[in-house]
């Protein structure tokens, strides 16, 4: 029987990243006094900015970081550290250069790690993620195509981090920050289902009208490569947090 994910609706966007951002508060806080790490999967994109912002002010008034790791969803490849449109930029800019995380306890994958030791990044990465003890809550946007990190349509539900070639919606929804579709990279390092789908929670944003088709179908009960968010029917803890307007579809 799938597990049709749950889902909580909001005003506005702001009201949602609130409420992602005080239960991983909670979350934090609840490991910490257990001695325990709390680890964190992240999402880049527009969607989950604002929870980034509300951290940042949770950490202001006294969140401490000092004991979460994270590991991010994907990074392009071919596109150095220093790159704007790099994820590593993103995340330090919108989120890591402004709380105590310890730089040791963050982790992407490196877009310009060369061909021949893809694979083994790949590899190391997930072990990374099971020596720190498995992600406790990752963090997810989903694609206009569906997409969930960079697991595109056709997905395998089987693989773990792998190297991916990107979809023409993920490229011409990416084009406008490139400065056109030809400047997209083709291809990126991501997390695969299989990694996503062993995080004991998920937490999934999505936001605004343009979500809504998509939010819809997630929901709907039938798993399809086609969608990969579909695969989410198959977890056991995952609740969408939409905004009014992404939620327009559902009853
Ligand atoms: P967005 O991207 O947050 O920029 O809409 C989400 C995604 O592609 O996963």
């Amino acid at each position: 029987m799938p597990d049709i994910p749950s889902y909580r609706l909001f005003e506005s966007p702001q009201s949602a990243s609130r409420a992602v951002a005080d239960d991983i508060s909670q979350l934090i806080r609840s490991r910490d006094n257990k001695g325990k790490n709390t680890v964190l999967g992240l999402a880049t994109g527009n969607t989950p900015i604002e929870l980034y912002e509300e951290l940042i002010r949770l950490h202001r008034a006294g969140l401490s970081f000092r004991n979460v790791v994270t590991f991010n969803l994907d990074e392009y490849i071919g596109i150095d550290r220093e790159h704007c449109e790099s994820y590593w930029q993103f995340m330090h800019s919108r989120l890591f250069n402004h709380i105590d995380i310890t730089p040791e306890n963050i982790h992407l994958p490196d877009g310009m790690v060369c061909a021949d030791d893809i694979e083994s990044h790949c590899s190391t990465y997930e072990k990374q993620i099971k020596e720190a003890g498995g992600i406790d809550l990752q963090v997810l946007g989903i694609g206009r195509n569906g997409h969930i990190g960079f697991n595109e349509p056709g997905a395998s539900p089987d693989l773990a981090t792998h190297v991916t070639q990107l979809n023409e919606v993920t490229i011409s929804d990416a084009a406008a920050a490139f400065g056109g579709p030809d400047n997209v990279p083709q291809y990126a390092i991501t997390m695969g289902v299989k990694t996503i789908l062993a995080a004991q929670r998920i937490t999934l944003l999505a936001f605004g009208s343009s979500k809504a088709d998509i939010v819809k179908r997630a929901l709907t009960p039938g798993i399809t490569a086609e969608v990969p968010a579909t695969y989410l029917q198959s977890h056991h803890n995952t609740t969408f947090f939409l905004d009014q307007e992404a939620g327009e579809g559902l009853n």
